[in-house]
């Protein structure tokens, strides 16, 4: 992974080696920050992000689970990745936009006087697991780490903490030679990947674990799901036993990362017949198709990155963004709703 030139840092771009935080920083004792992972796609109408609002959405959300107040509005957060992708011109990128208490404090219960910073790193990356694993598929094991149960800390909250268990999950599935591990939820039921949530097909049927079961309920999942209603396949979100992936016809993984990355053993056991299935091409052709124009955008989940130096004045020129015309409904929105 190259590092880019400018990282967003609370209101502002700064070259890489300035945007840094202090040792005593609470989030880096404790793991008290929030982020997303976004994509932005090359697309023939320039780059373009995939569900931006929805990503900013869930990182509102993730904070506010954790109290962590974060300084800027949807839509300032909108334009300042717009514009860390424009200023480090980027036509595709993958960007980490993350909120974190920046201010020391050794207490578990820090008040508001411990400072709350927001960065926004894009880089480029291609697929997580690289490119022939799109085509061929990946080999993954089940893990000996168990997700989180529900009542520890919340999975379907995009915590920087909650990422020691995908760590774990990870690191055992690379020692033992496979791209990824499976983790069972508490109960030990399916739950899924260490960065993915996690798909099997069996006699036609889609079947995905339930947000009940420790998941990130994941932003390409819901796209997927959205997907396979359109091809007109059934979905299935229900509990899954860990027999069910050497029952499958097909297995698949999704995430902003690994997008619809095809299972082709698990456990060293094949997957069907070991390739990649029909349903899981169907869909990786209507999702990939959503950015070369070939699948329709009908949920207007594409945004184009405003790559105009206005845009770039707005967002760094006065130390915070202010939100343009565009935005004043959705501000609007959010200050009836606050
Ligand atoms: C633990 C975990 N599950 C699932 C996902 C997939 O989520 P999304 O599709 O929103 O990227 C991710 C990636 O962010 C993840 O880290």
């Amino acid at each position: 992974m190259k590092p880019a030139q400018l990282i967003w840092h609370n209101g502002r771009l700064k070259p890489w080696t300035e945007a840094t935080v202090h040792v005593g920083a609470h989030a880096l004792h404790y793991g008290s920050s929030v982020f997303e992972g976004i994509r932005v796609y090359a697309t023939p109408l320039g780059p373009q992000y995939f569900r931006l609002g929805d990503h900013t959405q869930r990182l509102l959300l993730s904070a506010k689970v954790y109290d962590l107040k974060i300084a800027f509005s949807a839509d300032q957060i909108d334009r300042a990745c717009e514009a860390v992708v424009a200023a480090n011109g980027l036509a595709s990128a993958y960007v980490r936009p993350i909120a974190y208490r920046a201010g020391f404090t050794f207490s578990l219960s820090p008040g508001q006087d411990v400072p709350v910073e927001l960065a926004i790193i894009a880089i480029e990356w291609g697929s997580m697991h690289g490119a022939r694993a799109l085509e061929e598929g990946v080999d993954v094991c089940v893990s000996s780490w168990n997700r989180a149960a529900p009542n520890t800390y919340p999975t379907g909250v995009k915590a920087g903490g909650n990422y020691l268990s995908s760590q774990l999950i990870a690191q055992e599935a690379v020692r033992g030679g496979f791209a990824e591990g499976i983790a069972l939820a508490s109960g030990g039921l399916l739950s899924e990947g260490a960065g993915e949530n996690l798909f099997i097909v069996r006699g036609g049927k889609i079947y995905t674990p339930p947000v009940g079961c420790s998941i990130l309920a994941g932003i390409t999942r819901d796209s997927v799901l959205a997907l396979a209603h359109d091809l007109g396949i059934d979905v299935v979100e229900q509990v899954l036993p860990r027999e069910f992936l050497y029952f499958a016809d097909e297995v698949f993984m999704t995430g902003t990362a690994a997008e619809i990355t095809p299972v082709r053993s698990v456990d060293r056991k094949p997957v069907g017949n070991g390739q990649p299935g029909a349903i899981t091409r169907a869909l990786q052709k209507a999702f990939f198709g959503l950015f070369d124009g070939t699948t329709a955008d009908c949920r207007g989940w594409l945004t184009p990155v405003d790559c105009t130096e206005q845009a770039r004045v707005e967002t760094c020129g006065h130390g915070r963004p202010l939100p343009g015309p565009r935005d004043q409904g959705r501000a609007q929105e959010q200050t009836e709703a606050a």
